[in-house]
């Protein structure tokens, strides 16, 4: 039976953020290449977007390649990037079809072209859907995001246009990639790891946690709905005392 009438969905997260983590362990478990790993994650990518699209979570962030991960063998970075390309092809008309909106956070400057040329055009012609915002954070890394924030700040006050004293927690939310995207309420992080390397550092102060041990190729729906139920099983107590928490 499945575990979706446990959720209570008037308290769903309004934002998730995943890192799809394990792809390559999950290979070597099949005795196959790391690429068949990346390759048979892409089914995740679909079965969690859609889960989440249904349900009514309104942002998926997925963390599908950092700024770290350009020290990978230059096949495997290929192989990715090839892989990314392929599938934004594939998936451009689901999206449309489901009212789903791509974004981008992370340098696409730094993306081969032919990838940043297809992720341009499936964010201009998803750029009215309304359902769900579904965003790839590829080549990010939150330490670069913060930076980068900081020398737009600067160069707004340098040029007049912002005061020191003016320069508050949502001046700075303004300035990262996720500007007007609330910040996720719960974090996912696939494969057994417990760290966020260098994930959505800022936005994800006040999350909650999920961590899981199945790899990111084995998430499926059923996965992503023990994550939202546990999710909802936990007090977000935000600096208070359960006591004050309680509403009558
Ligand atoms: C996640 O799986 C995918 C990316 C980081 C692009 P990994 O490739 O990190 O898989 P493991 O952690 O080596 O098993
Ligand atoms: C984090 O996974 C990056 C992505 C999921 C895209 P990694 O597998 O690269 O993280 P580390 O190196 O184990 O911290
Ligand atoms: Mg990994």
């Amino acid at each position: 039976m499945s575990l979706k009438g446990n959720i209570d969905l008037t308290r769903l997260p309004e934002h998730i953020a995943i890192i799809m983590d394990g792809n390559g362990r999950w290979a070597s478990k099949h005795g196959k290449n790391r690429i068949f790993g990346h390759t048979n994650g892409v089914s995740s990518v679909r079965e969690t977007s859609e889960g989440c699209a249904e349900l009514g979570v309104k942002y998926l962030t997925l963390y599908a390649f950092s700024t770290e991960n350009w020290n990978r063998p230059i096949t495997e970075v290929s192989a990715l990037m090839t892989l990314l390309l392929k599938t934004i092809k594939a998936e451009l008309k689901t999206l449309l079809k489901n009212d789903i909106r791509l974004k981008v956070i992370g340098d696409m400057a730094k993306l081969p072209v032919g990838v940043a040329k297809e992720l341009t055009d499936a964010m201009q012609r998803t750029a009215n859907n309304k359902r769900m915002d579904l965003i790839l954070a590829l080549n990010y890394s939150g330490k670069s995001e913060i930076v980068r924030a900081v020398k737009e700040i600067a160069t707004k006050v340098q040029k007049g246009e912002v005061s020191i004293d003016a320069i508050n927690e949502q001046v700075v939310s303004d300035n990262l990639y996720t500007a007007g995207i609330p910040d996720p309420e719960l974090l996912i992080r696939t494969s057994g790891e417990k760290r966020v390397s260098n994930f959505m550092l800022w936005q994800l102060a006040y999350a909650e946690y999920f961590f899981t041990d199945v790899f990111w190729p084995d998430f499926t729906r059923e996965e992503l709905y023990k994550a939202i139920i546990d999710f909802q099983n936990r007090e977000r107590r935000f600096g208070k005392t359960s006591e004050q928490l309680v509403t009558k």
